[in-house]
């Protein structure tokens, strides 16, 4: 099946391709022959509520600094196409929120996958909260009350922005800490949204691992172990991914979240454990399907595809 694809993304020009998992299911598609099309949100348009994009041809090969050549600009609808991966990296802020809006217009009809209206629901740190057996103690809060009591009951914390990604000020305070009240301080001019206060997993030591779900079942899981002097596991934080196996525990939340992702159509979902606990549901872009395949696991880029191709059918 040909089918006729069109990619909302970043600008390609800036991507890393030895990490990008958009970039991996690029190059599926293309191995599949799908005629590929690239846009970034800014070339997004509606007009009189009808969606369109000005469009590039796309050819992409896995060779970094010469990995994509783009074809004419075209302007045409969004509605053209068989499938728009919305593949748009976080801040998950208003500019994000706004895609989610008009590409809803063109969903189902066009499967875009996510499912934008779904993505916009799932922000990752509070759709985790939709599970409170799975995650661990967390608040999600600005209130400075609030905060001392759970750091009384818990101890040793964790302190993050809610739409941080990538690691991005995410803060370990021990019990007797005294940075505490300089910390809040600075949260509250840096971040205009609450925070996530969450009870510090030691296990962490061990990994965070990022598990892939296509259409709510397991696909594939990489760990990704903290550099010795970082809290932080993102690779982009310097966290080693190693080739994993699912515990007991791990399989039972997939278990749990299979059926609530499938509902939703969110067919490519990656989400974090910390030794038992779900931490984060990544709905928007999430990556490790090039770093699962290259440590010798499955090529989760084809199982997607032939997910696609299957609810094209
Ligand atoms: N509760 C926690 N206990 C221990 N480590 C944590 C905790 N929360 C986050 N971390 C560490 O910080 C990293 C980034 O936090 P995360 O919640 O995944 O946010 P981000 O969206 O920035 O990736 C995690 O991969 C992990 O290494
Ligand atoms: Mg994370």
């Amino acid at each position: 099946m040909a089918l006729n694809v069109a990619v909302q993304m970043d600008p390609i020009e800036r991507i890393n391709i030895r990490g990008d998992s958009t970039f991996a299911l690029l190059l599926e598609a293309q191995a599949r022959a799908y005629p590929l099309s690239y846009y970034t949100p800014a070339q997004l348009v509606m007009r009189d509520g009808k969606v369109s994009a000005t469009v590039r041809s796309l050819a992409v090969r896995d060779v970094a600094g010469d990995h994509f050549t783009l074809g004419a600009p075209r302007h045409t609808d969004l509605a053209a196409f068989d499938v728009v991966l919305l593949r748009q990296d976080p801040p998950f802020d208003l500019a994000y929120i706004t895609s989610t809006h008009l590409l809803e217009r063109i969903h189902p009809k066009t499967l875009v996958v996510n499912d934008p209206a779904h993505v916009r629901n799932a922000p990752e740190k509070i759709f985790v909260t939709e599970f409170p057996d799975l995650m661990p103690p967390t608040l999600i809060t600005r209130d400075l009350d609030a905060i001392k009591a759970f750091r009384a009951e818990h101890g040793d914390i964790v302190m993050k922005p809610l739409y941080g990604r990538g690691g991005e000020a995410v803060f370990r305070l021990a019990a007797e800490d005294l940075n505490f009240g300089s910390l809040y301080d600075l949260f509250s001019t840096m971040f205009v949204e609450p925070w996530v206060i969450q009870k510090f997993l030691p296990a962490v030591r061990d990994g965070d691992k990022r598990i892939i779900l296509v259409d709510g079942e397991f696909a594939g899981a990489v760990n990704r172990v903290p550099a010795p002097d970082d809290l932080r596991s993102n690779m982009v934080r310097g966290g080693v991914p190693k080739a994993t196996d699912l515990t007991e525990r791990e399989r039972e939340i997939c278990a749990r979240l299979g059926p609530a992702l499938r509902a939703r159509g969110l067919l490519f979902v990656g989400i974090d454990v910390i030794g038992d606990y779900l931490t984060e549901i990544n709905v928007t872009s999430p990556t490790g399907i090039r770093a699962i395949k290259n440590l010798g696991g499955p090529d989760v880029a084809a199982l997607v595809w032939d997910k696609i191709e299957e609810k094209r059918a």
